[in-house]
């Protein structure tokens, strides 16, 4: 196993969108361990996509357990990930690995329908609510070269500067 190097913010490489993945091998499940090491090396945080670390494919890790008293599926491995259906609208705060420095305020779909495979390979389809919906949107986001940056709900006060707003325990996604 193995800590990867995490890609910040304005690395052009976040821009990239990610293919899918066809084949679940030994080298994907070698990368799978070496990508939740890497999240779970960091600050808390509440998932990682591959390409955050440099492999453009759709894979990315969520895991929301932390915060007390919240619907969620526990550890989550979203191999080709999909929203297959969504519902309402709420804003909130996010926070990123390969955006150390800043969170910011960005609406995202209350409740989502999601089907995506597991490590095994299997289809499994989950329906997800709130703080554990919101962490699979950006975490899908990063697969299409998008960071919360690029949804700010307003350009003007949407985006906050940790060390000033002192949110240590914010997590990051
Ligand atoms: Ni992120």
């Amino acid at each position: 196993m193995a800590v990867l190097d995490i890609l910040t913010y304005p690395d052009s490489r976040l821009k990239q969108i990610s293919r899918p993945i066809k084949v679940i091998d030994e080298a994907l499940q070698q990368f799978i361990s070496d990508l939740e090491e890497t999240m779970l090396a960091g600050p808390t945080s509440a998932g990682i996509a591959a390409p955050q670390v440099g492999r453009f494919e759709r894979l990315v890790i969520i895991d929301v357990s932390f915060k007390p008293n919240i619907p969620n599926h526990g550890r989550l491995v979203l191999i080709n990930p999909e929203i297959i259906s969504h519902e309402g609208s709420v804003v909130g705060r996010e926070g990123c690995l390969s955006v150390p420095d800043f969170t910011g305020n960005v609406s995202r779909f209350e409740r989502i329908h999601l089907k995506a495979s597991d490590r095994a390979g299997k289809t499994q389809d989950y329906d997800m609510l709130g703080y554990e919906a919101r962490a699979v949107q950006h975490e899908l986001d990063h697969l299409d070269g998008l960071l919360f940056l690029d949804r700010l709900v307003s350009r003007r006060n949407s985006l906050f500067r940790r060390k000033v707003h002192n949110q240590v325990d914010l997590p990051k996604q």
